[in-house]
């Protein structure tokens, strides 16, 4: 299969090729995109839970995996090694886990504690017995985590620009939470998600909060940041003496990481939006909602979220159909407005060829 070849200049560049987003061989293939860091949850939700089932990672990845607090956090399978019930079926504070099936008990560090009727079982229990392991990263009060070690993305450098907002003080509000099916292809998701170019056609209201002209997209290794600015007299960021963009006025910074997590900062909190990849013309949307200011949450480019939301929806839907057209192949990126869909075609682009 030859790559799709995405050229370095942004000028003679053309985009991804119509087949990746409507051949289901693609959408298999692509599928190990999702072995980088994914998204497991915000600190605020493991406060009231000891135990969390991340169903949401199982969707995208295929492992069913939970975080677990003791004395430290992690990440560990959620499969019994006995004959691989799943352990968790929802959150819970307990100290003990036991397998429903056959009564196998494990602790919260993932250690096999008793299973009963093994007493004959020879070279029992071993290291195969007890749970495995994945790595978690917490970043900004957020934890990651990966089915195998991956490359660690920029988060000091990410910290310098969005630490201020100290989202790790952040609640999550649970009336935020939304799980939204669309009948596209995931790719169209992500690549929508990351050009402002669209907001005045597709999204008049958004317009009205956001200054279009100062839209600013910057690419770096493993994702994109978005600054959206605000308009005059709107409200807007308090940015501390010293920041990079000390002086400006920010409405919204929108930061992607590859290859399925956005990260939604207004003044009022953070959204999280974590693509999930269901087939060739179907993804689902995962929100979550943490909060840090909640009178801030009416005003401004964060306060339309779900009109938004239901228009880049009602956008992508349409193209998926547009995509399975034999007239349309690929097309061309607007230098000034689409640097981030041509990063994220890059990165894509060199992905597919390590496969
Ligand atoms: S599958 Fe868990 S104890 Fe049998
Ligand atoms: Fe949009």
């Amino acid at each position: 299969m030859p790559e799709p070849g995405i050229d370095a200049d942004i000028r003679k560049a053309r985009t991804l090729p119509s087949i990746y987003y409507t051949e289901p061989s693609e959408f298999e293939r692509l599928k190990s995109v999702f072995k980088n860091w994914q998204f497991a949850a915000h600190n605020s939700e493991l406060e009231a839970t000891s135990l969390m089932p991340l169903d949401h990672f199982e969707t995208i990845t295929g492992d069913s995996v939970m975080l677990l607090r003791d004395q430290e956090t992690r990440c560990l399978s959620n499969v019994c090694t006995h004959r691989g019930m799943r352990l968790a079926l929802e959150p819970c504070n307990k100290k003990t886990l036991q397998c429903r099936y056959h009564g196998r008990t494990f602790n919260l560090d993932g250690t096999l504690r008793h299973m009963p009727e093994f007493e004959q079982v020879i070279g029992f229990p071993s290291e195969a017995d007890n749970l495995q392991q994945y790595p978690l990263k917490r970043w900004m009060g957020m934890y990651f985590t990966a089915q195998e070690d991956v490359p660690d993305l920029p988060w000091k450098m990410l910290e310098k620009r969005l630490g201020f907002l100290e989202p790790e003080t952040f609640r999550h509000d649970i009336g935020r939470n939304r799980d939204h099916t669309v009948d596209a292809h995931w790719l169209l998701y992500v690549d929508n998600y990351l050009e402002g170019f669209h907001i005045p056609y597709v999204h008049p209201e958004l317009n009205q909060a956001l200054d279009y002209s100062g839209y600013v997209t910057e690419t770096f290794d493993g994702g994109v940041l978005q600054i959206g600015k605000a308009v005059e007299g709107d409200v807007k960021f308090e940015l501390p003496p010293g920041h990079p963009d000390e002086g400006q006025d920010i409405a919204a910074y929108y930061l992607w990481l590859f290859p399925n997590m956005m990260f939604n900062f207004y003044p009022w909190g953070l959204s999280v939006n974590i693509v999930m990849p269901v087939s060739h013309k179907q993804c689902r949307i995962l929100y979550r909602g943490y909060v840090g200011d909640a009178e801030l949450a009416s005003q401004g480019a964060g306060s339309v979220l779900d009109t938004v939301e239901d228009q880049d929806q009602w956008v992508i839907e349409e193209v998926q159909k547009g995509m399975t057209s034999s007239a349309y192949h690929r097309g061309r990126y607007s230098p000034t407005r689409e640097q981030g869909v041509h990063h994220f075609h890059r990165m894509l682009s060199e992905f597919l060829e390590t496969l």
